[in-house]
C-alpha cells in the first residue's frame, strides 16, 4: 500500500539497525567461525574435517561480503534445491536488485544473513554439517549461565501447585497469577534476568510483592495483560482452550515460556499449548524443536547446572518441573511445530488471505508472539511514528480472526503504540547517559511492551 511508511534500512544513519549491520553482523559471523573451529577440533573423520574447512573458508568470504558492502546476491538453483531455500528470498531480490548489505531493508537483510549461513552448512554432503546447529554451543553456555534464575523459577513453580489448590479457582487469584506468569515469560526475553522475582501468593498480595512487581511494571510501557485475560476468560467455560506461542529464544526464554504454559495448563485456563519453533538455526538463539529436548535433558542432568546434591531444594524443583513438562508433552497438551514460514523473510502482514499459518492461528484462543524479532515482523519493521495505534501497525492481523498478544522487551528501532509525549521523555532520559543516541532507548532491552489485538 502506498500509504505505509517505508521499512528501516541498514543505511539509516544513527539507527540501531545501521549499527547492527556494520558492527554486530561481522562479529556474529566471526563467532560462528570460531565455534565451527572448536567443533572441527573434536572430529576425527577426515572427510568431515575437510568439509569443516570448506565451511570455514566460505564463512570468512561471506563475512567480507558484509564488511565490503557487497550486493545481496540471489540463491543459486543448486542452493535452493539442496538447502530448501524458500522461493520468497529470490523473489524479493528480483524486486530489489540494487540492494547491498549496508543499503537495504534491515529486516530482510538480517533474515537473509541467517539463510546464507544455513545454506553454507547444508550444501556439504555429510549429515554432520547438514544438521549442524552453529549456535548450539552458545545456546548451551548461555543457558548454563542462567542457572540461578532457572533454579529460582523452578522453586516458584513448586509453590504454584499448592497455591492453585488453595485458590479453588478463585478468579481474582488466577488473574494475579496470570499477570505474574505473563511477566515471567515477558522478561525471559530480556538479557537482564534480575527483574524476575520469586514471589509467593502471600508476596503477591503483600505490599512488598506489589512493590517489587510495580518496580518492573513501571518498565512495561504498554500493558494489555488484562485485555488478554478478559479474552481468555470470555472464551469461557468452553473446554479445550488453546494457547499458541510463536517462540523466540531457546534456553532461559523457552524455559520461562514453558513456565507460563505449565501455569495455563495446571490452572485449566488452557488445555492445550502449541509451540511454534524455527526449522533452521536462526537469529543466533531462536528455538528449534530439538532445543526443547536439549533443555529437558539439561534440567535433569545434575552436571549441567552443577547442582551436586540430588536432594537439594533446587535439584528437586528442577526435576519436578521437567517431569511435569514431559508429562504434558506425552499427553500432547504441549506440542511443537516448525513451519518454514517463521524463517522466511515475510513479515506478519502476510498472515492473511489463504495463508495456512492464518488458518492455524485462527484455531487458537490466544496467540502469544514472543520477543523483539516477532514484534518487528508484526509491525513490518516500518518507520511508523511511535504513537501509531497497535492495530494499525500490525495491519491484517488485527482484524482477521486471530487473538494475539505480543510480549516484547524493546531491542530495535521500531516502536509503536506509545501515548503522546512518552517517547520524547524517554529519549531525553536515555540521552543523558548515551549522548546522541537518545532514541535508542527502544533498543536497550530495558523497557518492554505487552500489546493485545483481537478482531471486532
Ligand atoms: O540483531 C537485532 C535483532 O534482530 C533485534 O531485533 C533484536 O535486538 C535481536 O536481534 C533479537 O531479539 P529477540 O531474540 O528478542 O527477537
Ligand atoms: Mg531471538
Amino acid at each position: 500500500t502506498a500509504s505505509l511508511p517505508r521499512r528501516f534500512l541498514t543505511s539509516d544513519q544513527g539507527t540501531f539497525g545501521a549499527y547492527t549491520a556494520s558492527v554486530r553482523w561481522p562479529i556474529i559471523v566471526q563467532n560462528i567461525i570460531d565455534d565451527l573451529l572448536k567443533e572441527v577440533d573434536t572430529l576425527n573423520d577426515d572427510e568431515i574435517i575437510n568439509q569443516g574447512k570448506i565451511i570455514e573458508e566460505q564463512l570468512a568470504a561471506f563475512r567480507l561480503e558484509i564488511i565490503n558492502d557487497a550486493k545481496l546476491r540471489k540463491f543459486t538453483a543448486e542452493e535452493c534445491e539442496i538447502a530448501s531455500v524458500p522461493l520468497t528470498f529470490n523473489k524479493y531480490l528480483d524486486e530489489h536488485s540494487g540492494a547491498t548489505w549496508l543499503n537495504a531493508e534491515w529486516l530482510f537483510t538480517e533474515i537473509y544473513l541467517y539463510r546464507r549461513v544455513n545454506v553454507i552448512f547444508r550444501l556439504q554432503s555429510s549429515k554432520h554439517w547438514k544438521s549442524f546447529d552453529c549456535f548450539n554451543g552458545l545456546k548451551q553456555s548461555t543457558f548454563q549461565a542462567s542457572c540461578h534464575g532457572v533454579a529460582e523459577l523452578a522453586i516458584r513453580y513448586q509453590n504454584l501447585l499448592p497455591q492453585l489448590e488453595k485458590s479453588n479457582h478463585d478468579e481474582e487469584v488466577l488473574k494475579l497469577l496470570f499477570q505474574e506468569f505473563i511477566e515471567i515469560s515477558l522478561w525471559g526475553n530480556a538479557t537482564d534476568l534480575s527483574l524476575l522475582t520469586n514471589a509467593t501468593l502471600e508476596d503477591i498480595k503483600s505490599i512488598q510483592g506489589q512493590k517489587a512487581r510495580e518496580e518492573s511494571e513501571s518498565k512495561i510501557l504498554i500493558n494489555d495483560t488484562e485485555k488478554a485475560w478478559n479474552q481468555l476468560i470470555k472464551s469461557g467455560n468452553k473446554s479445550g482452550k488453546r494457547v499458541d506461542f510463536v517462540l523466540d529464544n531457546s534456553g532461559f526464554e523457552l524455559y520461562a515460556d514453558l513456565m507460563l504454559a505449565a501455569f495455563l495448563l495446571q490452572s485449566k485456563l488452557a488445555s492445550e499449548c502449541v509451540f511454534h519453533a524455527k526449522d533452521t538455526p536462526y537469529m543466533v538463539s531462536d528455538t528449534m524443536i530439538k532445543d526443547f529436548f536439549i533443555l529437558l535433558n539439561d534440567l535433569t542432568d545434575p552436571s549441567f547446572f552443577s547442582i551436586s546434591d540430588k536432594n537439594s531444594t533446587e535439584s528437586k524443583a528442577l526435576n519436578s518441573f521437567a517431569s511435569d513438562i514431559r508429562a504434558f508433552y506425552d499427553k500432547e497438551m504441549i506440542t511443537f511445530e516448525d513451519s518454514e514460514f517463521w524463517t522466511t523473510d515475510l513479515d506478519y502482514w502476510n498472515i492473511d488471505g489463504d495463508s495456512p499459518i492464518l488458518k492455524e492461528l485462527q484455531k487458537s484462543d490466544l496467540v502469544i508472539f514472543k520477543g523483539d524479532l516477532n514484534y518487528r515482523k508484526l509491525t513490518g519493521d516500518r518507520t511508523w511514528s511511535r504513537t501509531t495505534p497497535w492495530a494499525q501497525a500490525i495491519g491484517p492481523l488485527s482484524s482477521n480472526g486471530v487473538v494475539s498478544l505480543s510480549l516484547r522487551t524493546c531491542k530495535a528501532d521500531v516502536q509503536v503504540g506509545l501515548p503522546a509525549g512518552l517517547d520524547e521523555n524517554l529519549t531525553k532520559q536515555w540521552e543523558v547517559d548515551h549522548p546522541g543516541q537518545g532514541s535508542w532507548w527502544t533498543c536497550s532491552g530495558k523497557w518492554a511492551v505487552i500489546c493485545f489485538a483481537a478482531s471486532h
